[in-house]
């Protein structure tokens, strides 16, 4: 029989020929509206993506995090703290208390640097020249003022304030060494660095 060059009917092949697959269609189907669908291959090139966005943000936070470490920037131990002709004898000054914690006293026999560290739990006390004395708001503790400068006589505080290295700098200046302490209960303070004397 003769077949149609236009006919649909495919030619048989002989079963000794091999199996010839068709190539997949290139095109999309007829049905597709150009709509993406979630089917388990796309979920999970989705999921791997996601995963790798994750790690690489948390990574970059981690390098970030190691270039501006956190670090808490303390006030240098030793400090200036003017010329001895700016105190008057009897005066207790609280310009560097705030910033180191210090008060610097001025009495007759010279200065002592006493330090605003409450003996107790480590609460910053208060100066109150009208009742010579220095008191502790956390607690109670109280210390006295002139002459006797951070001996504790009230409230919980277990021993007087601590004293601090005090000086002159080559410039002239009182200089103040927070590093170095004098305690009181074990003889301290009359070692020579604990009070800058001047007459
Ligand atoms: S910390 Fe000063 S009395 Fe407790």
């Amino acid at each position: 029989m003769k077949v149609s060059e236009t006919s649909d009917v495919t030619p048989k092949q002989s079963s000794s020929q091999p199996t010839i697959r068709k190539p997949k269609q290139d095109r999309p189907p007829d049905d597709d509206r150009g709509t993406w669908k979630l089917n388990r291959r796309n979920f999970l090139s989705l999921s791997g993506w996601i995963a790798f966005f994750i790690f690489l943000f948390t990574s970059t936070l981690g390098a970030l995090r190691f270039m501006f470490p956190r670090v808490t920037y303390e006030p240098p131990s030793t400090f200036k703290a003017g010329y001895p002709e700016d105190y008057i004898i009897g005066e207790v000054s609280e310009k560097y208390k705030d910033q180191y914690r210090v008060w610097i006293i001025r009495n007759a026999e010279g200065f002592i640097a006493l330090s605003a560290i409450c003996t107790h739990l480590g609460c910053t006390p208060r100066y109150l020249a009208s009742e010579n004395k220095f008191k502790c708001p956390c607690h109670g503790s109280g210390f006295r003022s002139d002459p006797d400068f951070g001996i504790n006589f009230e409230g919980p505080a277990p021993r007087p304030l601590e004293r601090l290295k005090i000086s002159l700098a080559e410039d002239g200046q009182i200089l103040v060494d927070r590093n170095i302490k004098f305690r009181y209960e074990l003889g301290d303070w009359t070692k020579p660095e604990a009070l800058l004397k001047r007459g």
